[in-house]
């Protein structure tokens, strides 16, 4: 057999640091794809899902941090946990703003919270096995996860035609901020998972589980925005607008999704064979939101500070500095390789 082990790219690494952002809302549209309400909310569907689902990330891995025998991975899982904490909080500003557009989110997001923190959240396990499998089943999910944020957060960073299309510049540097740090980070939730497991099985059973939940939870969200949109009279959301909005390049093409399937499947995956690096970094070097221009410029206008203050960024999720180290009781998951 060819291939059976991960082939990790090591160009690819670099060191993870969160970045302290901030964005302004007030004069972003309802549809900031102008004259695609389709696009605007299957692309809003991430202010959705984004919040409750890297919160839940934080959780799970914080739990993971004692069981972690190898330092550069440890540095990798901090500097994880703290991009992942700043992303969820940069989605969830963006809601309230909606809100004011007549888009109140709040049935949706209440099903997403109960979804991440009950169905997927600590469960009352007996110490040992059990709780560790939970542990290892969820780091595994994460990585199936992370797989497709950073096939997205590719996507948006080469996706032109939203551009070309005159998208609001505001929630294309939040997206493509948000983007390019999942690139960035994009092989962290796959080294996790090969240190503390790595089981084929269960990389295949999770992938599995998590496609078909990011499949289930997009399509609702997509539809409870054009259903729920003040200016649709008959707002409605299909597989088929799916399929066409890929061909136009306002979203990612259903083609593209499908083949990014196998290349997780292979036991020669890695993710770091998979988008770039030196793009990302050279985004991120000039991203207005992570470089604190729209921050000057609200203050130019004399408006109000809605960004992330540092008492809302919580320096202990930024760094990941005093996390709780009482990991699972029971043993480790399986310990370095
Ligand atoms: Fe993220
Ligand atoms: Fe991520």
């Amino acid at each position: 057999m060819s291939n059976t082990r991960p082939v990790k790219v090591a160009s690819e690494h670099t060191a993870l640091t969160a970045r302290k952002v901030s964005f302004a809302w007030e004069e972003t549209p309802l549809h900031w794809v102008p004259g695609d309400p389709f696009a605007t909310h299957t692309i809003n569907v991430l202010h959705l899902l984004l919040p409750a689902g890297e919160r839940w990330f934080v959780h799970v891995y914080k739990q993971v941090l004692p069981h972690i025998h190898d330092d550069r991975l440890r540095e990798d899982v901090i500097g994880f946990i703290g991009q992942e904490a700043v992303h969820s909080q940069a989605h969830d500003d963006v809601l309230p703003h909606l809100r004011e557009l007549g888009l109140d989110p709040t049935p949706y997001t209440a099903q997403v919270d109960w979804f991440f923190e009950k169905l997927l959240g600590d469960r009352t396990l007996p110490p040992g096995k059990p709780r560790a499998w939970w542990l290892k089943e969820r780091v595994a999910l994460i990585a199936a996860i992370e797989h497709y944020t950073a096939f997205l957060g590719d996507w948006v960073l080469n996706a032109g035609e939203l551009d070309r299309r005159g998208a609001d510049p505001m929630m294309l540097d939040l997206l493509r901020w948000h983007g390019a740090e999942e690139v960035e980070h994009r092989s962290v939730a796959f080294d996790l998972f090969m240190h503390v497991d790595g089981s084929y099985r269960r990389r295949v059973r999770t992938w599995a589980a998590a496609f078909s939940a990011l499949v289930f939870l997009w399509q609702r969200g997509a539809r409870f925005f054009m259903e729920n949109d003040p200016t649709l009279p008959d707002g409605r959301a299909s597989f088929r607008d799916f399929y066409r909005a890929g061909t136009r390049g306002v979203l990612p093409s259903t083609p593209d999704l499908l083949r990014s399937i196998p290349r997780y499947l292979s036991r020669a995956y890695h993710p770091s064979q998979e988008g770039s690096t030196a793009q990302a970094v050279a985004y991120l070097a000039s991203s207005p939101g992570a470089n604190g221009l729209h921050d000057k410029a609200m203050k130019d206008k004399g408006l109000d500070d809605k960004g992330l203050d540092d008492k809302r960024m919580d320096d202990k999720r930024m760094d990941g500095k005093g996390v709780d180290d009482n990991g699972p009781d029971g043993p480790c998951p399986k310990g370095g390789r």
